[in-house]
């Protein structure tokens, strides 16, 4: 590498174009916090053509992403397209050729982490995605860093800001498609909303972060969700007159074998941490074995937050091209996990709400003995 490095972005949706308009607009504060100067060789588009925003113009659009991948000049590529198809393979390219990815894209990782794991160790490069689990929340430092020495034995949240945000707005009155809509329109939803109302996108976040927390290579369709596109109306508003709200909530305990992992709607008290978004907000309860319970909140979804975190991994990773040494954050192994059990399927129902689990944080605290186990 020449002392300038070389970035390839891939994508300039809701989130490449915050991370785009950053690189290029703030490159001063970005080159001194990172201690090297460098380039956008190219952002990689769909259609190039499209209309951008007025601070892209001029822009070094393509179309030709895998040529920007094989460019010699590039060193980091920044992939914000999503999905499991060509953003796999572009990733899977890059990382083979020695470049070191960042990524928002949290299918990508929980579906296939485990592998591109290994692939990055293997090119000693680095493999960086904080902004595909809860969005501006740093929980995947926090996990791979900060509670390294610890056991990690539980943790849940509410981890999609299109659902807490249509369930907010059916608690106001809405109609479901209405708030869908806002939703999108405030670009808090996937490409394809399914994806969140049928609760892939909080599996996907979950299976990420037990690899991270529990050291297990989980993939996400190994984890059973529920989505809320079957709540009703008269639902929510019983669990509201009952001091309740309903949230899609993501959960995970290890156990000896492997873990417990579901992701569905169950009814939160109305005063608990995850009952408090109403949109992109994002709420994670994290039980250490030695540190106890830690909880994290903050903007989960929407184009700038998601940049943030994005843009932090470029400047961690270009601290690392700076050093000559890429350090290959999470590249450990992974152990295989035997058993993927549900969480949800034994707890305690309302009466008038059997449909859904009730909601207790000590659900966390209680397999703090399976777990010793299992870390034993
Ligand atoms: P988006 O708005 O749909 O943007 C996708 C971008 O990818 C578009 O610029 C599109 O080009 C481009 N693209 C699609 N196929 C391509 C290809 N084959 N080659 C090159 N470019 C291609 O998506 P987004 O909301 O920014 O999400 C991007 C990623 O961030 C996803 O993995 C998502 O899950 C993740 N994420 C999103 C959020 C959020 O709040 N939105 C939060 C956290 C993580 P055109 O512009 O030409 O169509
Ligand atoms: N679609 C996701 C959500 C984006 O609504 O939370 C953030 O990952």
């Amino acid at each position: 590498m020449d002392c300038t490095a070389g970035i390839a972005l891939l994508g300039c949706g809701t989130v490449g174009a915050n991370v785009a308009r950053r690189l290029l607009h703030e490159r001063d504060a970005l080159e001194r916090r990172s201690g090297i100067r460098y380039d956008v060789r190219g952002i990689a588009v769909r259609d190039a053509e499209k209309p951008r925003r007025d601070d892209l113009g001029g822009a070094p659009f393509t179309r030709d992403a895998r040529a920007l991948v094989d460019d010699a000049r590039v060193d980091l590529v920044v992939e914000c397209i999503g999905g499991t198809g060509e953003a796999l393979e572009l990733v899977e390219r890059a990382l083979d050729r020695g470049r070191s990815v960042v990524t928002a894209n949290k299918d990508l990782i929980a579906t296939h982490g485990p592998r591109l794991r290994a692939l990055a160790a293997s090119r000693g490069v680095s493999l960086r995605y904080e902004a595909a689990a809860c969005g501006a929340i740093p929980i995947v430092r926090m996990l791979d860093d900060a509670l390294a020495g610890d056991a990690i034995v539980a943790l849940a949240g509410v981890m999609n800001g299109t659902c807490t945000a249509i369930l907010s707005a059916m608690e106001a009155g809405a109609d479901y498609a209405d708030a869908l809509a806002h939703a999108q329109a405030c670009g808090y939803a996937e490409a394809d909303p399914s994806a969140d109302v049928d609760g892939d996108d909080a599996a996907h976040k979950l299976a990420l972060l037990i690899q991270l927390a529990f050291g297990l290579a989980v993939i996400s369709p190994r984890i059973r969700r529920s989505g809320i596109a079957q709540i009703t109306k008269r639902e929510i508003a019983r669990a509201q007159m009952l001091g309740y709200r309903i949230r899609l909530v993501a959960a995970a305990a290890r156990t000896p074998q492997g873990a417990l992992a579901e992701v569905a709607p169950v009814l939160v008290r109305a005063d608990h941490p995850f009952a408090q978004g109403r949109g992109p907000e994002n709420a994670v309860r994290v039980v250490a074995r030695d540190a106890g319970g830690l909880v994290f909140t903050g903007n989960g979804a929407g184009g700038a937050p998601t940049a943030s975190a994005v843009l932090g991994d470029i400047v961690t990773a270009l601290r690392g091209l700076r050093e000559h040494r890429d350090l290959a954050a999470h590249a450990l192994p992974l152990d295989a996990a035997l058993e993927i059990a549900p969480f949800f399927a034994e707890l305690p129902r309302h009466s008038e709400l059997p449909r859904y689990a009730l909601w207790d944080d000590t659900l966390l605290d209680a397999p703090v003995s399976l777990a010793s186990q299992a870390y034993s």
